[in-house]
């Protein structure tokens, strides 16, 4: 069973939280799901692991069971929390017991993730609730209410995180591939008729230059019902702008505009939010929302019909000092925090969408958002099913997201190799992206092939995209920063182009002369000569994302005094030192926001 069709905002849902202490058996060989002859096991089987395990005598044989001292914390990697687990890769059963909600006559339950990695097999008192698979995007089942005992319910998660080839993302990735219960966990309550989903946001149709000269502005948006309604209507409120609006309902969706003055536009300067309420059968959604016209002109990319640079840096969801995954509103605060210390005015978030506490506070903070799905690296191009598995985190993600100002460019992937069986397979989630969000600037971060003279961007996936992103690393993949004096750049379509990453490594207070590698010092030259290199783009360069804000865990660095398991490009340590090259940067973006305030 697949999971139910997301429900968006649970924070503002009646909700309990599950997160805490669970007991966990780590399981290598999924003995808990398949019998010796690998067959699976059948629903009451006693030993399989989704039963809780009953004595009845004291005969009796049992080789499974919950207690401590095998818990793991909720949410949570279970990388970090004991060493058994740091590199481990395969199935580890959750389960904890709770209690029965007061639940209201016609009261419905739903189990809510934030993320599960990778594949998660869910459980209630030895029934089955559905499998989600997709390590970076929320899901929900159903709980039968004739299911839900009072007291003690029997909850299990299977959790697997083997990597794949025919998955998104694939078997092999430059990060560490935590496993677990990574985000919230929660039963979100809801009426027998409830909203969905819904999208609010300024109309991308209109004419943004003229809704500010005549300060009339247009909002639409629409209103997805869980099921269809013969009666009823939904109430929209937006107080600060004496907006009471009800529309009444006939069937599962509901579409709505209307004009507004002197309305606040969003923006890094001035990150605007408003109290917005949808009010339908006695459930009121609360969300803060920012309105804002994100667009592409020529070579240029306008916010709110102004011209705007994205002064960027990425981030891995990843909190080094921890050496885990970050989810909560504290662990945003400190990655956003030193986003803003570098005086950015953007944030790639990679390479897979980060928890709902990055996104919302990038709207408060006002950072520009760039949120991607794993499509990453060689992906099974030629395989439908997973064309399927990436449209379905596409999906996902945009639900999940469609309402945060600060989000400006859905990214379908990274540095996928060119073929026409590739470009087709990412043109179809180009498609099914704009289908999605047509408010929205659709990218993908494409490579290129560095050239002594002239380094061309031409990859054929540019003709799809509305911004031609870019990944280059001349001066640490392509020969010494120095070569950056010489480089020159063409980009074969008349659109903005973004470097979505550059960057080089550097072992946090190794200290020598400039050329050798691996010292803050060969770093800081690296950006040093990039950005001279920078400044002399073609007229069309709007932006960068230099990689990455800070050290992260990968299997793939084994450099044993420089590296040691951390990819090393970060411009803060583990620790959350910043290296020198940090400084460069940042000089760099107040020189840039200082043109641009003249
Ligand atoms: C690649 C890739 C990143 C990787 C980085 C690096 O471009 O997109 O995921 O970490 O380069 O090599 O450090």
């Amino acid at each position: 069973m697949a999971a139910d069709r997301l429900i968006v905002n649970t924070d503002s849902r009646e909700s309990v939280s599950l997160n805490g202490t669970w007991h966990y058996i780590l399981d290598p060989y999924e003995t808990g799901f398949y019998n010796y002859r690998y067959k699976e096991r059948s629903e009451g089987d006693p030993e399989a692991y989704w039963n809780r395990p009953v004595t009845k005598h004291r005969s009796e044989r049992r080789e499974h069971g919950y207690r401590a001292p095998y818990t793991l914390e909720v949410p949570g990697d279970w990388n970090s929390q004991d060493d058994t687990f740091t590199y481990y890769e395969g199935t580890v059963w959750y389960q904890r017991d709770f209690d029965r909600p007061q639940l209201g006559k016609n009261q419905r339950v739903f189990l809510y993730f934030g993320a599960v990695n990778y594949e998660a097999h869910v459980y209630l008192n030895g029934k089955k609730l559905g499998m989600h698979k997709g390590g970076f995007t929320p899901f929900n089942f159903e709980v039968p209410r004739d299911l839900l005992k009072e007291k003690d319910n029997f909850l299990v998660v299977k959790v697997d995180n083997k990597r794949h080839p025919d998955e998104i993302p694939t078997i092999n990735t430059d990060w560490w591939n935590y496993g677990g219960i990574t985000r919230d966990i929660k039963l979100v309550m809801t009426p027998d008729n409830f909203i969905q989903q819904y999208e609010i946001e300024l109309d991308p149709a209109q004419d943004i230059l003229t809704a500010k000269q005549e300060n009339r502005f247009r909002i639409s948006g629409n209103v997805t019902l869980d099921k269809a309604a013969s009666s009823g209507a939904v109430t929209l409120a937006i107080p600060e702008l004496g907006v009471e609006q009800r529309y009444p309902v006939t069937g599962s969706r509901l579409e709505f505009d209307l004009e507004l003055e002197d309305l606040q536009l969003w923006s890094p300067k001035t990150p605007k939010l408003y109290n917005v309420s949808l009010t339908y059968n006695s459930e009121e959604l609360a969300d803060n929302i920012g309105f804002r016209k994100i667009e592409t002109s020529g070579k240029k990319i306008l916010l709110n019909g102004e011209p705007v640079f994205l002064r960027g840096i990425a981030i891995h969801e990843e909190i080094p000092q921890g050496v885990r995954r970050a989810h909560s509103e504290a662990d945003a605060e400190q990655l956003l925090g030193w986003a803003k210390d570098l005086n950015a005015n953007m944030v790639r978030l990679a390479h897979y969408p980060h928890n709902e506490q990055m996104t919302r506070l990038a709207d408060k903070m006002g950072l520009l958002v760039w949120s991607e799905i794993p499509v990453y690296w060689t992906i099974d191009f030629g395989n439908d099913a997973v064309l399927d598995k990436a449209k379905a985190q596409l999906k996902e993600m945009i639900a999940r997201d469609h309402n945060r100002a600060s989000i400006v460019i859905w990214s379908v992937g990274n540095e996928t190799p060119v073929s026409p069986v590739r470009t087709g397979f990412m043109k179809s989630l180009i498609d099914t992206a704009r289908s999605l969000d047509d408010s929205r600037l659709i990218s993908a971060a494409l490579e290129v092939h560095y050239n002594p003279e002239t380094n061309r961007v031409d990859d054929p996936l540019g003709a799809y995209t509305d911004i031609v992103s870019v990944n280059e690393y001349l001066g640490w993949y392509g020969g010494t920063p120095d070569m950056c004096r010489t480089a020159n750049w063409e980009v074969a379509y008349d659109k903005p182009l973004f470097i979505s990453e550059t960057g080089a490594g550097a072992k946090s207070g190794f200290h020598a002369d400039r050329e050798t590698r691996w010292s803050e010092e060969y770093q800081q030259w690296y950006y040093e000569e990039q950005i001279k290199m920078l400044k002399r783009m073609p007229d069309n360069y709007s932006g960068v994302a230099p990689w990455i804000l800070a050290d992260f865990r990968s299997p793939k660095r084994n450099h044993p005094l420089y590296q040691q398991g951390w990819n090393r490009k970060g411009l803060i340590d583990e620790q959350g030192h910043k290296k020198k090259a940090f400084d460069v940067l940042k000089a760099y973006y107040g020189e840039i926001e200082k043109d641009a305030d003249q």
